[in-house]
């Protein structure tokens, strides 16, 4: 509890001190005012994930599809680069990879902070917010109240019946008020079978969620808790709750609950976990199969507050988390912005021996932003490297397939220059996947950006490797063959470290496929 407080406490002050500066900052030196004059090139500007022109973001917000438009709203400060004033900023795409920045959606008012949750399409009108020929778009979210002598977290809602371009809050807000300090990022659900919508939100400093019902969006039932279970390291924070095909059949569905935690999480600070079980539209039951386990979802150093898509008509179900680490989200060197998304991935769960298990996989529309591939079969590397002149790039997606043979550590050099790189491989008697940024360019700002090399546990078929990794100006996300490891990290190299090696050590493997496809930039203005 006394962690949390001055978890915030530090925050508030830190932020607030610098919000001055951060103001003067862009204006005087970036003389920015609109997204239009941002050319989306600087040294770190990812080119195919989704940034602010400007400020601090972190968590996604409100992820819902509507009319053909993915909306993707997220924590933001529309007066600096560094966190505080939270509202809702707003993007819209058509296609989860072009994203164009509207304006702020929910402004921070009346000491009130507008804090992380989600949005619903209310096709029946149940809230009467809107009409059945045009049904409202409802966020509900957390309202945080900045007082000291009265500090506070309470859900509210407000609605749009514009596509999301104007929305107004909810004159009888807040639609629930426990009096309670922290209790936060709602996520609301239609469960189909019960036919209420549910509610998910985190009780941060308990270590649980709690379940509400309503048959409106307004008037809320508590239906039951879950928790403390898996990590308790950290408070626990924006939940997320849906059903899932096992192993994409119809005939078996579970349900995921996903919980984040900050900090304790698997590689230090801020991460996330899951759970597997049954939800009734009152209860969660854990599953036997996962019960005293901690299931993580990423193994990298920043995948925070995932959220997934509510309402995409083809069924799949897509989520993706602020690509940062509150362990030093403030002090990462990028301007006029600060912090980014990470790719959309589709979600799926798989059977193992263990039971069922999460998997993540790059949307398909990943591929309408890749270039012509260039393929490579057969390569032998017995203890050495292999490079080639058609291998290099800043931006970029490679899958391959590797015969481990008797190597004992495979892999990728990326980003690579003179005095840097990136490693992502594979060690074979330690049976892990790994990515290693302690040498990948701009480290400093923080001590923990670089402490340690982020691991993930991967037992191999066959002894054949399969990877999918996607390498953008400062961030790489790694995938394994089956989408049952995936770690995310955002590494700040040289633009000039544009270099790719495969190594094997220690022995010989066989690259029996690579393919290497560049992305192009999803910024229209970028040069
Ligand atoms: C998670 C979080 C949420 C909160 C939001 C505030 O990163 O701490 O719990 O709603 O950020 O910006």
């Amino acid at each position: 509890m006394k962690n949390f407080i001055s978890f915030w406490g530090a925050i508030m002050l830190v932020s607030a001190g610098l919000l001055l500066s951060a103001c003067q900052t862009n204006d005087q030196t970036n003389g920015v005012t609109s997204e239009d004059d941002i050319a989306y090139d600087e040294l770190y500007r990812p080119q195919f994930h989704f940034t602010p022109a400007q400020n601090w973001i972190n968590d996604p917000n409100g992820l819902v599809y509507h009319d053909g438009e993915y909306h993707l709203f997220y924590q933001y400060n529309p007066f600096g680069d560094q966190w505080g004033h939270m509202s809702w900023g707003h993007a819209v795409s058509t296609d989860l990879m072009h994203w164009e920045e509207l304006d702020v959606a929910l402004q921070e008012e009346d000491g009130i902070m507008i804090f992380s949750g989600s949005a619903v399409v209310d096709k029946q009108n149940t809230s009467g917010l809107g009409a059945e020929e045009n049904p409202p778009m409802v966020a509900i979210y957390t309202g945080h109240h900045d007082s000291e002598e009265n500090p506070k977290q309470d859900q509210r809602i407000a609605y749009s019946t514009d596509n999301g371009r104007s929305w107004t809050k909810y004159e009888g807000n807040p639609v629930i008020d426990e009096e309670m300090e922290n209790f936060r990022d709602p996520k609301v659900i239609w469960h189909e079978e019960t036919e209420k919508w549910i509610m998910v939100v985190a009780l941060p400093t308990e270590y649980k969620v709690r379940f509400y019902s309503s048959d409106n969006l307004i008037d809320w039932k508590m239906e039951s808790e879950f928790g403390p279970a898996g990590g308790t390291g950290g408070i626990w924070e924006c939940p997320d709750l849906f059903k899932l095909p096992v192993d994409g059949h119809d005939g078996e569905s579970r349900w995921v609950l996903q919980v984040d935690m900050n900090p304790g999480a698997v590689a230090g600070g801020s991460g996330g976990q899951y759970f597997v079980g049954d939800f009734d539209g009152s209860e969660f039951t854990e599953s036997e199969e996962t019960k005293g386990e901690t299931l993580w979802v990423d193994y990298g150093k920043d995948f925070y507050a995932v959220q997934s898509y509510s309402n995409i008509p083809d069924g799949r179900r897509i989520w993706l988390a602020w690509m940062n680490n509150w362990n030093y989200a403030g002090e990462i060197p990028t301007n006029p912005w600060r912090g980014a998304m990470t790719i959309p991935r589709k979600v799926g769960l798989m059977s193992t021996d263990e039971g069922p298990r999460l998997t993540q996989k790059t949307v398909d529309e990943l591929n309408t932003i890749a270039g012509e591939a260039q393929q490579f079969e057969n390569i032998t590397i017995s203890d050495g490297l292999f490079t080639d002149e058609n291998l290099e790039g800043t931006t970029y997606k490679i899958e391959a397939e590797i015969q481990l043979n008797d190597a004992e550590r495979v892999g990728f050099n990326l980003r690579k220059g003179d005095e840097e790189q990136t490693v992502v491989g594979y060690d074979v008697r330690a049976e892990e996947l790994f990515v290693d940024r302690r040498n990948s360019g701009e480290v400093s700002f923080h001590e923990d950006f670089a402490a340690e090399i982020q691991t993930a546990p991967l037992r191999l078929n066959k002894n054949i490797l399969t990877l999918e990794i996607l390498v953008d100006r400062s961030s790489v996300e790694v995938f394994s063959g089956k989408g049952d490891r995936s770690i995310t990290n955002r590494i700040f190299p040289s633009e000039s470290s544009n270099g790719i090696e495969i190594f094997s050590e220690g022995g010989a493997a066989e690259v029996v496929n690579l393919g290497f496809r560049e992305l192009q930039s999803t910024w229209s203005n970028s040069q």
